[in-house]
Protein backbone atom coordinates (compact mmCIF):
# COMPACT_ATOMS: atom_id res chain seq x y z
CA UNK A 1 0.00 0.00 0.00
CA UNK A 2 1.65 3.37 -1.02
CA UNK A 3 1.58 6.17 0.90
CA UNK A 4 -0.18 8.35 -1.40
CA UNK A 5 -1.94 7.57 -4.88
CA UNK A 6 -5.16 7.67 -7.51
CA UNK A 7 -7.86 6.27 -7.66
CA UNK A 8 -10.13 6.29 -10.70
CA UNK A 9 -13.92 6.31 -8.81
CA UNK A 10 -16.40 4.51 -11.07
CA UNK A 11 -19.13 7.68 -10.22
CA UNK A 12 -18.58 10.03 -13.08
CA UNK A 13 -15.22 9.13 -14.17
CA UNK A 14 -14.14 11.39 -10.58
CA UNK A 15 -11.17 10.49 -9.34
CA UNK A 16 -9.73 10.89 -5.76
CA UNK A 17 -6.59 10.57 -3.37
CA UNK A 18 -6.06 7.71 -1.50
CA UNK A 19 -3.57 8.63 1.33
CA UNK A 20 -2.27 6.47 4.59
CA UNK A 21 -3.26 8.53 7.75
CA UNK A 22 0.16 8.66 9.49
CA UNK A 23 -1.18 10.07 12.25
CA UNK A 24 -2.43 6.90 13.55
CA UNK A 25 0.61 4.80 12.93
CA UNK A 26 1.85 2.76 14.50
CA UNK A 27 -1.24 1.68 15.74
CA UNK A 28 -3.83 1.58 12.76
CA UNK A 29 -3.15 1.38 8.95
CA UNK A 30 -5.91 3.47 8.05
CA UNK A 31 -6.34 5.00 4.66
CA UNK A 32 -8.17 8.38 3.41
CA UNK A 33 -9.98 9.19 0.36
CA UNK A 34 -9.82 12.91 -0.37
CA UNK A 35 -12.08 14.24 -2.98
CA UNK A 36 -11.44 17.66 -2.17
CA UNK A 37 -9.06 19.99 -1.50
CA UNK A 38 -9.85 21.29 1.90
CA UNK A 39 -9.86 17.75 2.84
CA UNK A 40 -6.11 17.61 1.18
CA UNK A 41 -5.02 20.46 2.76
CA UNK A 42 -6.82 19.59 6.45
CA UNK A 43 -4.55 16.37 6.35
CA UNK A 44 -1.45 18.41 5.24
CA UNK A 45 -1.60 20.89 8.12
CA UNK A 46 -2.33 18.00 10.75
CA UNK A 47 0.45 15.58 9.00
CA UNK A 48 -1.43 12.68 7.72
CA UNK A 49 0.04 12.92 5.64
CA UNK A 50 4.03 14.32 4.97
CA UNK A 51 7.66 13.92 4.03
CA UNK A 52 8.72 16.52 0.85
CA UNK A 53 8.53 14.17 -1.60
CA UNK A 54 5.02 12.75 -0.53
CA UNK A 55 4.27 16.55 -0.50
CA UNK A 56 5.05 16.97 -3.88
CA UNK A 57 3.08 14.50 -4.79
CA UNK A 58 -0.14 15.69 -2.91
CA UNK A 59 0.40 19.14 -4.52
CA UNK A 60 0.08 18.27 -8.09
CA UNK A 61 -2.97 15.48 -7.26
CA UNK A 62 -5.06 18.57 -5.55
CA UNK A 63 -4.77 20.35 -8.26
CA UNK A 64 -6.31 17.69 -9.96
CA UNK A 65 -9.04 17.38 -7.59
CA UNK A 66 -9.60 21.01 -7.72
CA UNK A 67 -9.54 20.81 -11.77
CA UNK A 68 -12.16 18.24 -11.48
CA UNK A 69 -14.17 19.95 -8.87
CA UNK A 70 -14.45 23.54 -10.18
CA UNK A 71 -13.67 25.70 -13.34
CA UNK A 72 -10.61 27.32 -13.98
CA UNK A 73 -11.32 30.06 -11.98
CA UNK A 74 -11.46 28.36 -8.47
CA UNK A 75 -9.14 25.44 -9.51
CA UNK A 76 -6.78 28.23 -9.58
CA UNK A 77 -7.49 29.61 -6.59
CA UNK A 78 -8.03 26.55 -4.70
CA UNK A 79 -4.48 25.70 -6.02
CA UNK A 80 -2.95 28.78 -4.50
CA UNK A 81 -4.68 27.68 -1.03
CA UNK A 82 -3.16 24.22 -0.72
CA UNK A 83 0.37 25.76 -2.55
CA UNK A 84 1.08 27.55 0.81
CA UNK A 85 -0.74 24.99 3.27
CA UNK A 86 2.67 23.84 4.29
CA UNK A 87 5.71 26.54 3.82
CA UNK A 88 9.77 25.08 4.56
CA UNK A 89 9.15 21.64 2.09
CA UNK A 90 9.43 22.75 -1.60
CA UNK A 91 8.32 20.10 -3.30
CA UNK A 92 4.73 20.91 -2.05
CA UNK A 93 4.81 24.55 -4.13
CA UNK A 94 6.73 22.36 -6.92
CA UNK A 95 3.83 19.88 -7.42
CA UNK A 96 1.25 22.54 -7.56
CA UNK A 97 3.09 24.86 -10.21
CA UNK A 98 3.68 21.71 -11.83
CA UNK A 99 0.15 20.59 -12.50
CA UNK A 100 -1.07 24.52 -12.60
CA UNK A 101 0.87 24.36 -15.79
CA UNK A 102 -1.67 22.30 -17.22
CA UNK A 103 -4.88 23.61 -15.66
CA UNK A 104 -6.18 25.39 -18.89
CA UNK A 105 -5.86 22.53 -20.72
CA UNK A 106 -8.27 20.63 -18.65
CA UNK A 107 -8.53 18.02 -15.74
CA UNK A 108 -7.25 15.38 -17.86
CA UNK A 109 -4.07 17.23 -19.00
CA UNK A 110 -3.90 18.20 -14.77
CA UNK A 111 -4.09 14.53 -14.23
CA UNK A 112 -1.28 12.92 -16.06
CA UNK A 113 1.46 15.48 -14.96
CA UNK A 114 0.35 14.44 -11.41
CA UNK A 115 0.60 10.39 -12.34
CA UNK A 116 3.86 11.69 -14.01
CA UNK A 117 5.39 13.40 -10.93
CA UNK A 118 4.17 10.46 -8.97
CA UNK A 119 5.74 7.99 -11.19
CA UNK A 120 8.65 9.66 -11.53
CA UNK A 121 9.01 9.63 -8.00
CA UNK A 122 8.83 6.15 -7.69
CA UNK A 123 11.89 5.87 -10.38
CA UNK A 124 13.78 8.78 -8.10
CA UNK A 125 13.64 6.84 -5.01
CA UNK A 126 14.97 3.73 -6.26
CA UNK A 127 18.30 5.69 -7.96
CA UNK A 128 18.90 7.55 -4.71
CA UNK A 129 18.57 4.10 -2.85
CA UNK A 130 21.78 2.93 -5.42
CA UNK A 131 23.51 5.90 -5.65
CA UNK A 132 23.49 6.29 -1.71
CA UNK A 133 24.63 2.90 -1.26
CA UNK A 134 27.67 3.67 -3.97
CA UNK A 135 28.52 6.78 -2.09
CA UNK A 136 28.61 4.35 1.01
CA UNK A 137 30.81 1.79 -0.26
CA UNK A 138 33.16 4.60 -1.51
CA UNK A 139 33.23 6.33 1.85
CA UNK A 140 33.43 3.54 4.53
CA UNK A 141 34.73 0.36 2.37
CA UNK A 142 35.98 -1.60 5.26
CA UNK A 143 32.99 -0.55 7.65
CA UNK A 144 30.81 -1.52 4.93
CA UNK A 145 31.98 -5.17 4.92
CA UNK A 146 31.67 -5.23 8.35
CA UNK A 147 28.85 -3.83 8.73
CA UNK A 148 27.56 -0.31 8.79
CA UNK A 149 25.90 1.34 12.03
CA UNK A 150 23.57 4.29 10.70
CA UNK A 151 21.58 6.74 12.25
CA UNK A 152 18.91 8.59 11.12
CA UNK A 153 15.79 11.42 11.88
CA UNK A 154 12.23 11.89 10.95
CA UNK A 155 11.31 9.63 8.43
CA UNK A 156 12.31 9.63 4.97
CA UNK A 157 11.27 6.19 3.58
CA UNK A 158 8.36 5.03 2.00
CA UNK A 159 5.66 6.56 4.06
CA UNK A 160 7.58 10.27 3.11
CA UNK A 161 7.10 9.46 -0.55
CA UNK A 162 5.17 7.06 -3.43
CA UNK A 163 8.25 4.52 -2.65
CA UNK A 164 11.53 3.78 -0.92
CA UNK A 165 12.00 7.59 0.10
CA UNK A 166 15.15 8.89 0.33
CA UNK A 167 17.39 8.67 3.38
CA UNK A 168 15.72 5.51 4.71
CA UNK A 169 15.37 3.98 1.22
CA UNK A 170 19.37 3.77 1.13
CA UNK A 171 19.52 2.25 4.60
CA UNK A 172 16.95 -0.27 2.80
CA UNK A 173 19.21 -0.67 0.11
CA UNK A 174 22.57 -1.22 2.63
CA UNK A 175 19.96 -4.07 4.47
CA UNK A 176 18.85 -5.47 1.28
CA UNK A 177 22.37 -5.81 -0.07
CA UNK A 178 23.87 -7.29 4.06
CA UNK A 179 25.96 -4.70 4.76
CA UNK A 180 23.54 -3.22 7.60
CA UNK A 181 24.63 -3.82 11.19
CA UNK A 182 22.29 -1.24 13.12
CA UNK A 183 19.95 1.70 12.83
CA UNK A 184 19.50 4.42 15.34
CA UNK A 185 16.34 6.06 14.71
CA UNK A 186 16.15 9.76 16.58
CA UNK A 187 12.61 9.60 17.97
CA UNK A 188 12.00 12.97 16.31
CA UNK A 189 10.51 15.37 19.26
CA UNK A 190 7.70 16.91 19.27
CA UNK A 191 5.52 14.58 16.62
CA UNK A 192 7.72 11.37 17.20
CA UNK A 193 8.47 10.33 13.38
CA UNK A 194 11.17 8.61 13.93
CA UNK A 195 9.39 6.58 17.43
CA UNK A 196 6.47 5.61 14.94
CA UNK A 197 6.94 5.95 11.51
CA UNK A 198 10.84 4.80 11.08
CA UNK A 199 10.99 2.59 13.50
CA UNK A 200 7.84 0.98 11.88
CA UNK A 201 9.01 0.51 8.36
CA UNK A 202 12.16 -0.53 9.62
CA UNK A 203 10.38 -3.33 11.57
CA UNK A 204 8.74 -4.33 8.46
CA UNK A 205 11.34 -4.72 6.80
CA UNK A 206 12.95 -6.87 9.39
CA UNK A 207 15.91 -4.22 9.55
CA UNK A 208 17.74 -4.57 12.65
CA UNK A 209 17.08 -0.92 14.82
CA UNK A 210 17.06 1.05 18.28
CA UNK A 211 14.77 4.40 18.88
CA UNK A 212 16.99 6.56 20.89
CA UNK A 213 16.14 10.04 22.23
CA UNK A 214 17.35 13.24 20.21
CA UNK A 215 19.54 14.46 22.53
CA UNK A 216 21.14 10.11 22.18
CA UNK A 217 22.38 11.11 18.83
CA UNK A 218 25.68 12.98 19.26
CA UNK A 219 26.49 10.93 22.57
CA UNK A 220 26.22 7.60 20.36
CA UNK A 221 28.47 9.29 17.89
CA UNK A 222 31.22 10.98 20.54
CA UNK A 223 31.43 7.11 21.59
CA UNK A 224 32.71 6.00 18.08
CA UNK A 225 29.25 3.66 17.58
CA UNK A 226 28.05 5.62 14.47
CA UNK A 227 29.51 5.43 11.10
CA UNK A 228 27.19 7.97 8.76
CA UNK A 229 24.51 9.99 9.70
CA UNK A 230 21.69 9.90 6.61
CA UNK A 231 18.93 12.53 6.59
CA UNK A 232 15.99 13.76 4.54
CA UNK A 233 16.07 17.36 3.47
CA UNK A 234 12.64 19.63 2.69
CA UNK A 235 14.70 22.21 0.96
CA UNK A 236 18.19 22.52 -0.27
CA UNK A 237 18.80 26.23 -1.27
CA UNK A 238 21.69 26.85 -4.38
CA UNK A 239 24.62 26.92 -2.17
CA UNK A 240 23.44 23.48 -0.81
CA UNK A 241 22.24 24.47 2.48
CA UNK A 242 19.63 22.28 3.83
CA UNK A 243 16.63 22.49 5.59
CA UNK A 244 15.20 19.32 7.21
CA UNK A 245 13.27 18.20 10.34
CA UNK A 246 14.55 20.00 13.75
CA UNK A 247 17.69 18.22 15.39
CA UNK A 248 19.07 17.85 12.17
CA UNK A 249 21.47 20.70 12.19
CA UNK A 250 22.91 19.03 15.86
CA UNK A 251 23.46 15.74 13.97
CA UNK A 252 25.63 17.29 11.45
CA UNK A 253 27.63 19.29 14.16
CA UNK A 254 27.58 15.72 16.36
CA UNK A 255 29.08 14.13 12.80
CA UNK A 256 31.85 16.51 11.96
CA UNK A 257 32.87 16.50 15.92
CA UNK A 258 33.09 12.33 15.62
CA UNK A 259 34.48 12.83 11.92
CA UNK A 260 31.90 10.40 10.64
CA UNK A 261 30.34 11.53 7.14
CA UNK A 262 26.96 13.66 7.35
CA UNK A 263 24.80 12.72 3.87
CA UNK A 264 21.74 14.31 3.01
CA UNK A 265 19.62 12.12 0.12
CA UNK A 266 16.64 14.25 -1.72
CA UNK A 267 15.16 14.30 -5.18
CA UNK A 268 16.24 16.79 -7.37
CA UNK A 269 12.63 18.31 -7.15
CA UNK A 270 13.92 19.66 -3.45
CA UNK A 271 16.72 21.34 -4.80
CA UNK A 272 15.30 25.09 -4.74
CA UNK A 273 18.13 27.41 -7.07
CA UNK A 274 15.73 30.45 -6.50
CA UNK A 275 16.86 30.83 -3.12
CA UNK A 276 20.37 31.35 -2.83
CA UNK A 277 21.15 30.86 1.21
CA UNK A 278 18.98 28.59 4.52
CA UNK A 279 18.20 32.04 6.29
CA UNK A 280 15.92 33.28 3.69
CA UNK A 281 13.36 29.38 3.85
CA UNK A 282 10.47 29.60 5.56
CA UNK A 283 10.73 27.50 8.37
CA UNK A 284 7.30 26.45 9.93
CA UNK A 285 6.68 27.28 13.36
CA UNK A 286 3.90 24.29 14.95
CA UNK A 287 3.08 26.42 18.02
CA UNK A 288 2.76 25.66 21.71
CA UNK A 289 0.85 22.62 21.85
CA UNK A 290 2.89 20.01 19.95
CA UNK A 291 5.45 20.91 22.41
CA UNK A 292 3.60 20.88 26.06
CA UNK A 293 0.81 18.08 25.17
CA UNK A 294 2.09 14.55 24.80
CA UNK A 295 -0.65 11.97 24.51
CA UNK A 296 -3.31 14.35 25.86
CA UNK A 297 -1.72 15.14 29.15
CA UNK A 298 -0.33 19.25 29.31
CA UNK A 299 3.61 18.75 30.70
CA UNK A 300 4.09 22.41 31.52
CA UNK A 301 2.37 24.96 34.08
CA UNK A 302 -0.55 27.01 32.70
CA UNK A 303 0.21 30.09 30.15
CA UNK A 304 3.69 28.03 29.04
CA UNK A 305 4.17 28.85 25.77
CA UNK A 306 7.07 26.80 23.28
CA UNK A 307 8.89 28.36 20.25
CA UNK A 308 8.23 25.14 17.81
CA UNK A 309 10.56 25.25 14.52
CA UNK A 310 9.31 22.15 12.50
CA UNK A 311 12.51 22.21 10.70
CA UNK A 312 16.41 23.52 10.90
CA UNK A 313 18.82 24.51 8.65
CA UNK A 314 22.05 22.60 8.04
CA UNK A 315 24.64 24.50 6.24
CA UNK A 316 26.35 23.23 3.58
CA UNK A 317 30.03 23.26 4.92
CA UNK A 318 28.83 20.34 7.18
CA UNK A 319 27.63 18.13 4.86
CA UNK A 320 29.57 15.71 2.87
CA UNK A 321 27.63 14.82 0.58
CA UNK A 322 23.59 15.74 -1.60
CA UNK A 323 22.51 12.39 -3.19
CA UNK A 324 20.11 13.07 -5.94
CA UNK A 325 18.39 11.07 -8.04
CA UNK A 326 20.85 11.97 -10.77
CA UNK A 327 24.12 13.11 -8.84
CA UNK A 328 25.75 13.37 -5.62
CA UNK A 329 26.79 16.69 -4.90
CA UNK A 330 30.03 17.23 -2.25
CA UNK A 331 29.29 20.56 -1.22
CA UNK A 332 32.28 20.04 1.57
CA UNK A 333 34.68 20.07 -1.77
CA UNK A 334 33.08 22.84 -3.09
CA UNK A 335 30.55 21.49 -5.38
CA UNK A 336 27.11 23.19 -5.13
CA UNK A 337 23.44 21.99 -5.72
CA UNK A 338 23.24 25.02 -8.58
CA UNK A 339 26.25 23.50 -10.59
CA UNK A 340 25.35 22.12 -14.03
CA UNK A 341 23.60 18.37 -13.39
CA UNK A 342 26.79 16.15 -13.79
CA UNK A 343 25.23 12.55 -13.79
CA UNK A 344 22.36 10.99 -16.02
CA UNK A 345 19.95 9.46 -14.12
CA UNK A 346 21.07 6.33 -13.70
CA UNK A 347 17.44 4.23 -12.37
O1 LIG B 1 7.19 17.53 9.33
P1 LIG B 1 7.43 16.36 8.41
O2 LIG B 1 7.18 15.04 9.04
O3 LIG B 1 6.76 16.53 7.06
O4 LIG B 1 9.01 16.45 8.13
C1 LIG B 1 9.58 15.57 7.21
C2 LIG B 1 11.05 15.68 7.13
O5 LIG B 1 11.66 16.55 7.71
C3 LIG B 1 11.76 14.72 6.25
O6 LIG B 1 13.05 14.45 6.72
C4 LIG B 1 11.89 15.34 4.85
O7 LIG B 1 10.63 15.77 4.38
C5 LIG B 1 12.46 14.40 3.89
S1 LIG B 1 11.30 13.10 3.54
C6 LIG B 1 11.90 12.01 2.48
Amino acid sequence: MRAIDWFQSDQGGLGYISLIDQTLLPDALTTLQIRTVDELIECIQRLAVRGAPALGVAGAMGVALAAQNGNTVTARADALRLRVSRPTAVNLAWGVDQALEALERGTQAVLTVALSIRDQDVIGSHAMAKRGYELLADLLPEKMASGLNLLTICNTGALAAVERGTALGVIEEVFLRGNLKNVFACETRPLFQGARLTAWELSNMGAPHQTIVDSAANFLMAQGRVDAVLVGADRITANGDTANKIGTFSLALGAQFAGIPFIVVAPETTIDCETATGDLIDIEDRGTEEVVVINGKVMSPAGTTSVNPAFDVTPARLISAIVTDQRAIRPALNELPSDEVANEMTA
